[in-house]
């Protein structure tokens, strides 16, 4: 009987422990290339160069897939080992698809005390999305459940895409967001 993984595909190289999603995207654009090579210039070892690449990845790829990684590493010209490594050590990178408005919601200690899990529960609920589940079929939301967004002295803490709200966020700050990032109008702290 098989027990195949939907995402493995026999000649992929995968991560250690890893599944790696795959995009439909395979390349940069020529203007993520030129920023990346910019970024290298900045730095005596290109190697520094991986953090904001992926960065780049992420935007362009939409998350970064096993094709993003790989097109980091040929554009800085460094080990694609490398580049595995750094992607799926770090949280912040996103290795499956998000919607375009993707909320982490912190519901560590200093959040949880402060209602975070109630937080979440609304989130889900207005985005009909369950965390880590992938995106909305609409593609608009995502939500993740996430450690420290280092702003417990004022949690809770959720951010939105980039932007972290860290002053007392609560569901009617949430449900404003939403409307705006309905209508097409959201911009961070606007509102
Ligand atoms: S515990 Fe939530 S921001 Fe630190």
């Amino acid at each position: 009987m098989s027990h195949a993984h939907p995402h493995e595909t026999s000649n992929e190289v995968l991560a250690p422990g890893q599944r790696l999603q795959e995009s439909e995207r395979k390349a940069f654009s020529p203007e993520a290339v030129a920023e990346i090579q910019a970024i290298m210039a900045q730095y005596p070892d290109k190697m520094a160069a991986t953090l904001p690449a992926l960065y780049i990845a992420q935007r362009e790829f939409g998350f970064v897939s096993l094709a993003a990684m790989r097109a980091v590493a040929d554009v800085i010209g460094i080990p694609e080992a490398h580049v595995f490594g750094v992607a799926t050590f770090y949280t912040m990178y996103q290795k499956a698809p998000v919607g375009k408005f993707h909320f982490q919601v912190c519901t560590n200690i200093s959040c949880a005390l402060r209602g975070a899990a109630q937080l979440l529960e609304k989130v889900c609920e207005r985005t009909g999305v369950t965390p880590g589940q992938g995106p909305s079929p609409d593609g608009m939301w995502s939500v993740e459940e996430v450690e420290c967004l280092a702003g417990c002295g004022v949690a809770p803490c959720v951010q939105v895409n980039q932007d972290v709200y860290d002053e007392l966020v609560d569901e009617d700050k949430l449900v404003e967001v939403m409307e705006a990032c309905k209508r097409g109008d959201y911009r961070p702290w606007a509102h």
